[in-house]
């Protein structure tokens, strides 16, 4: 090898021994009578001295260095002089005297310096990925996901599980969003779906008998993107027989636990706290709340049916709602502006019709819609929100789904912009009991919410058809800081409680068993009760290293428009491989 140590390994106990280092140069200080190198690799950093004493032969090559050269360093390692010590490195009281350096490869003027404490832009970091990822912070983040997927591995391989590989190429399993398509040659016409999870695979494998399952899996969706969302991404996906939710649950109980003690030295208590669906609805207006801290909805809808306020009285009588916030302490920060922000902020991003508010004085309720309320109704206002002096109450009047939207998405900024949680907490939930079905008003009909092969609730499955919008299924999230990082569910194992939900979801026979007919035959041959989960492994690890973008966990990740800045992928591609696959273009690509 090249080398006999790494850029972040040396230190005094190393001393006097002469060892060659390589890695990247990432900065050279001129100061007369000797040169300082920082030296760089995944490691670490170490430093290197010329000495005043070096030869001409090495003062030549050491003033060809340029940024992010590669070379080969051989020297003494030293105590650094009294006062020069970095206790921020590795190496830090230590240095190397130079005896000789190599340059194994130049630079060439950089887009950006991997080095610098500026982030580059977004493009350019995409574009010049394997310099980005010389990054101290990409460096780091990388290998955290390494450790997280090693001790994942561990868990489940002490719990009985094994790892079983499931197809890239195959037919769709619906997850709600588009799939990839890949055409094939050999079948012109036809077409191969990438998987948007590994769903039916899995319950396949039940069936087969392997009755602990696990996969770190790549998955694929069409979808929209946003900062926790990529087109390509990594579940660890996991199945039992045998077990009902509180088993699943259990089970990634201990994982979390082993994880945050393994990775982060955190001590989690188990289990870990279970809400329902309709109470996370309730309190805080989202499936995946951040219970890192409170300002709950509040909800005033009996109440405003007691005022005259045309506002709420109209959207209560109406059979619609009147929720609040109660932003404790903010009199002083909502200046008029700041509300004027956060109304155009609900109306705009959530539809909301309006932001009422008042704040709570030495005198009493002040703001402009405080006079359309009585003493009294004053009163009652003040023990239902728990007003204080300096509190601001932020009204939302609209239906049960807006006010939901507009005040989760007000407490998440508030959250943030308040500054109302460490940051450095990790709060783990699970909600539970979702509601089976979700209306597609589009298309006027009844969707699986989680997918069609979950379990209803026992006591909900009589009222499958009677009543699709009060079934409730056996269905978790594992909720992390606001994230959902988890979702799983009790499986249907039997074939008509199958047949009863796709007919439900608009599937007739003929559909269902062509679409899942496999899966369907195979419900009849002796399948086991059997549930499971998969976690975001990239949202996962995003939120291990307390970023808040999923490109930063993933090593060669796509933009908001699913490109491939560095290998300009997707691409066009030649005329001779469409007709190979017996495809014709309808559209032209458009040059970008
Ligand atoms: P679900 O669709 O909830 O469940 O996905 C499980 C978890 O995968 C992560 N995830 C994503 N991460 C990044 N980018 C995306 N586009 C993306 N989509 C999902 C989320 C999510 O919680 N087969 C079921 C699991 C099961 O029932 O066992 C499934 O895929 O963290
Ligand atoms: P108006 O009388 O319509 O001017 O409304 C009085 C106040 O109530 C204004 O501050 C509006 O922004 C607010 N408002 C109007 N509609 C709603 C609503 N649906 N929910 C909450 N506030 C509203």
């Amino acid at each position: 090898m090249l080398r006999t140590h790494t850029c972040g390994e040396l230190t005094a106990k190393h001393i006097p021994q002469v060892v060659s280092l390589c890695g990247w140069v990432e900065r050279v200080r001129d100061m007369g009578q000797s040169t300082f190198i920082v030296l760089r690799d995944r490691y670490g950093k170490t430093q290197l001295v010329l000495p005043p004493d070096a030869s001409n032969a090495l003062r030549e090559v050491v003033k060809q260095l340029k940024f992010e050269y590669v070379i080969r360093a051989t020297g003494k390692v030293a105590l650094r002089p009294a006062g020069q010590e970095n206790p921020n490195l590795s190496t830090g009281e230590i240095e190397l005297h130079l005896e000789s350096v190599e340059i194994l490869n130049e630079c060439q003027t950089l887009p950006f310096l991997p080095s610098s404490p500026d982030v580059p832009s977004e493009e350019s970091r995409l574009q010049f990925r394997y310099l980005d990822l010389r990054r101290d912070s990409m460096q780091r983040s990388l290998v955290l996901r390494s450790q997280i997927t090693k001790k994942i591995r561990d868990y489940f391989e002490r719990q009985g599980f094994i790892d079983i590989e499931t197809p890239i190429l195959g037919r769709s399993t619906p997850e709600g969003a588009r799939d990839y398509l890949v055409p094939s040659r050999v079948h012109p016409g036809q077409f191969y779906a990438l998987p948007q999870s590994p769903q039916i695979y899995k319950q396949l494998m039940m069936i087969a008998g392997y009755d602990r399952y696990v996969q770190i899996a790549r998955c694929f969706r069409d979808e929209d993107l946003r900062a926790d969302r990529q087109p390509e991404f990594t579940q660890l996906d996991m199945e039992m027989s045998f077990v009902d939710e509180n088993d699943i649950m259990g089970m990634i109980d201990g994982l979390m636990q082993h994880l945050a003690r393994e990775v982060l030295g955190l001590e989690l208590k188990l289990p870990l706290p279970r809400m329902s669906y309709d109470e996370a609805m309730r309190r805080f207006g989202h499936d995946a709340p951040d219970l890192r801290y409170g300002l709950e909805i509040i909800d005033l809808t009996a109440w405003a049916k007691t005022t005259d306020f045309r506002v709420f009285r109209g959207t209560a009588d109406a059979g619609n709602y009147v929720r609040a916030l109660n932003v404790k302490g903010a009199a002083e920060a909502f200046s008029r502006k700041r509300i004027d922000e956060l109304t155009t902020f609900v109306q705009g991003d959530f539809g909301a019709k309006g932001l009422a508010w008042m704040r709570l004085e030495a005198n009493g309720w002040g703001g402009p819609i405080a006079k359309n309320f009585t003493e009294e109704q004053l009163q009652s206002l003040n023990k239902l929100v728990a007003a204080e002096p300096g509190d601001v109450i932020l009204f939302v009047a609209d239906s049960w789904e807006t006010s939901c939207r507009t005040l989760h998405g007000l407490r998440r900024r508030l959250g943030a912009e308040l500054q109302l949680y460490d940051p450095k907490e990790m709060n783990f939930s699970w909600v539970v009991r979702f509601p089976m079905f979700a209306r597609d008003e589009e298309e006027n009909r009844w969707a699986a919410m989680h997918h069609p092969f979950t379990a209803p609730l026992d006591e909900d499955l009589p009222k499958l058809e009677s009543d699709p919008s009060g079934v409730r299924a056996k269905a978790y999230d594992l909720v992390l800081n606001g994230f959902e990082v988890g979702g799983g569910t009790i499986r249907i194992h039997d074939n008509p409680v199958q047949q009863r939900v796709f007919s439900l979801l608009g599937m007739s026979p003929e559909e269902a068993e062509h679409r899942f007919g496999f899966l369907l035959g195979a419900l009849r041959y002796g399948a086991p009760p059997h549930g499971g989960i998969a976690l975001g492994v990239d949202r996962l690890v995003m939120l291990f290293a307390g970023l808040d973008n999923i490109r930063d966990c993933i090593t060669f990740p796509k933009t908001t428009r699913a490109q491939d800045l560095m290998t300009d992928a997707p691409n066009i591609v030649d005329e001779r491989q469409l007709d190979e696959l017996g495809l014709a273009l309808k559209k032209q690509p458009t040059p970008e």
